[in-house]
């Protein structure tokens, strides 16, 4: 299966990548780190495809996912993975140029990359877009209120989208468990470690994503 995969530098997507991988699957993935996308492209085969890609950017997006579809082939699979999380602080002293960039990358990425994704899956027909959501997509705690805000927002915007699109093509909020990242680090300190590691995680994720089919439509699902 052909697979587009945002955020594949590090944590849940890098994982995801090398498992993808492992069971015959073809990725196209992008982040922002152009050392870790280089490695990507001298560790693994011609058959992916790799690009070094800030979603932040539409213009950038739309000429990453032109060239997927053009050169690579369009994909059966969207993840949607990559993410930021705020630096713990309650509401009222997170600066608002990192709530903003929760936001931008969080929702409008999500948004950029449906945007010019979509049209290429109507021309075929079918297609599974999985958006990361989160626990705090569905629950809250103090001190990540940006993120609550932008998980809440996928989870809003990836059940309103399951309702627009045609019979064919999925579109499906999933909140992928609680797994030893930097994102993780970021928010719950040393007890991270307690969490299982990105590659533990992906040798159960990998094959959740890829039975993901018409009936998970708008539907909150968990690995
Ligand atoms: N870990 C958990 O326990 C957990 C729990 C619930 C939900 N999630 C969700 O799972 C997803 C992956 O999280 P993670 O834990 O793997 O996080 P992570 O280790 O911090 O990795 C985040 C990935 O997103 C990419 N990214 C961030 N900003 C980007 C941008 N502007 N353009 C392109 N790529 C960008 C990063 O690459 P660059 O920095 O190289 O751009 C990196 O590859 C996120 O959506 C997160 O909210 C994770």
């Amino acid at each position: 299966m052909k697979i587009l995969l945002t955020g594949v530098s590090r944590g849940l997507g890098e994982a995801l990548c090398h498992e993808f991988d492992r069971l015959g699957h073809e990725v196209a993935g992008c982040a922002r780190d152009a050392i870790a996308i280089d490695k990507l492209k001298t560790s693994m085969g011609s058959q992916h495809h790799f690009s070094t890609v800030d979603l932040q950017s539409d213009s950038d997006v739309k000429r990453w996912i032109q060239q997927v579809c053009e050169q690579w082939g369009t994909p059966e699979l969207v993840i949607n993975n990559a993410g930021i999380i705020n630096s713990n602080a309650p509401l009222w002293e997170v600066p608002l140029d990192e709530f903003e960039r929760v936001i931008n990358v969080n929702i409008t990425a999500v948004y950029s990359v449906i945007r010019h994704i979509v049209p290429q899956l109507l021309e075929r027909g079918s297609g599974v877009i999985a958006n990361l959501s989160s626990g705090w997509g569905r629950s809250v705690s103090a001190e990540v209120a940006p993120y609550c805000a932008s998980k809440w927002g996928v989870e809003g915007l990836t059940q309103a989208l399951a309702q627009e699109l045609p019979n064919g093509i999925a579109a499906v909020p999933v909140n992928p468990g609680v797994i030893n990242t930097d994102m993780l680090q970021s928010c719950f300190g040393p007890s991270a470690s307690d969490a299982p590691t990105p590659a533990q995680w992906a040798k159960k994720a990998a094959p959740f994503f890829l039975q993901l089919s018409m009936s998970d439509n708008g539907q909150q699902r968990s690995v």
